[in-house]
């Protein structure tokens, strides 16, 4: 691909608010919610499994990038979602709809490198996704954080297992337990992210990145990232085992509290919702 190349748009997926484009052997996956901060939605979901889906049937596609918007990288979950199955709500999976996990399940048997750029804030699956790529590239803009405690949940997408592997025991505990706020070169330091570089070079270097590898031979490239990746076995065993934990806990009284208040706008009453436990 050359340097002045120019992604073709292929496809707006319909209500998913995402775009998706590709050339010269790079899709590009733009999460297009910005009102919303880029919280993923189910058809958003839906989209980025059909564009790895895509990659991985393409010979015409070696990389797949991801890109947010400059504020906004993804706010993680939708809380609507959240606070819909908190209740106890059951929603299926349709057609151009699915959850979390069928993303989650799919990052890690994903054969083709996967790389993104934060330009701005990255929550919870924003983040945890994240640990699926093979190269983060971060603005100075960017922040890192899992709230899943301080909503009443526990980490999803193997993050439990990849998270202490990448960042150490004690920095994973920090990110992912006590939910603290990293900045960009926090999370360099940590080996989440590869470099950090100025907004205006963020989505250029993602993309040089991309066309390295695109332009490499494709069957080594493939068995060399599988060689580092090792067996996605225990990876996908910890997600059924997070899923678990994370199913237990959803309707919880401290998971309602927490989803209610970020819908309502306010703060979380922790202490009136085990009050509530106490009595029952
Ligand atoms: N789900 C649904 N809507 C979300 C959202 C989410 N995860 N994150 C942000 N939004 C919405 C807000 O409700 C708001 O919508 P409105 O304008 O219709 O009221 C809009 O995006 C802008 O968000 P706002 O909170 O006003 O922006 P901010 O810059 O003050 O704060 C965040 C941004 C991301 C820090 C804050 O919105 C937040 O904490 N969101 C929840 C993140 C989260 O906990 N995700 C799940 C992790 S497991």
């Amino acid at each position: 691909m050359s340097e002045n190349a120019t992604h073709r748009p292929v496809a707006h997926m319909a209500g998913s608010d995402i775009d998706i484009s590709q050339a010269d052997g790079v899709q590009v996956v733009r999460f297009n919610r910005i009102d919303k901060k880029n919280a993923f939605s189910r058809p958003m979901y839906a989209a980025m499994v059909a564009a790895l889906d895509h990659a991985e049937a393409s010979a015409d596609i070696a990389v797949t990038v991801f890109f947010g918007a400059a504020g906004a990288f993804s706010a993680g979950n939708d809380m609507s979602d959240f606070a819909a199955r908190a209740q106890g709500k059951v929603i299926a999976d349709q057609p151009g709809s699915v959850s979390a996990a069928v993303l989650i399940r799919k990052l890690p048997t994903t054969t083709k490198p996967m790389i993104a750029a934060v330009d701005g804030l990255a929550v919870g699956v924003g983040v945890t996704m994240l640990l699926h790529c093979d190269l983060v590239y971060a603005s100075p803009n960017a922040s890192f954080s899992t709230p899943f405690v301080n909503l009443g949940l526990t980490p999803e997408a193997a993050s439990s297992l990849i998270g202490p592997q990448r960042l150490s025991y004690v920095r994973a505990f920090e990110l992912l337990v006590m939910g603290e706020k990293w900045s960009a070169e926090q999370a360099h330091q940590a080996g989440l992210v590869n470099a950090v570089v100025p907004s205006s070079e963020l989505e250029a270097k993602a993309m040089k990145a991309a066309r390295v590898l695109a332009a490499k031979p494709r069957a080594a490239l493939i068995e060399s990232r599988r060689l580092l990746k090792g067996d996605p076995a225990p990876v996908l065993a910890m997600m059924e085992t997070e899923t678990a934990a994370y199913t237990r806990l959803l309707p919880s009284p401290e998971a309602r509290e927490a989803f209610a208040s970020f819908l309502e706008k306010r703060a979380p009453d922790f202490a009136k919702a085990r009050a509530a436990i106490k009595k029952a």
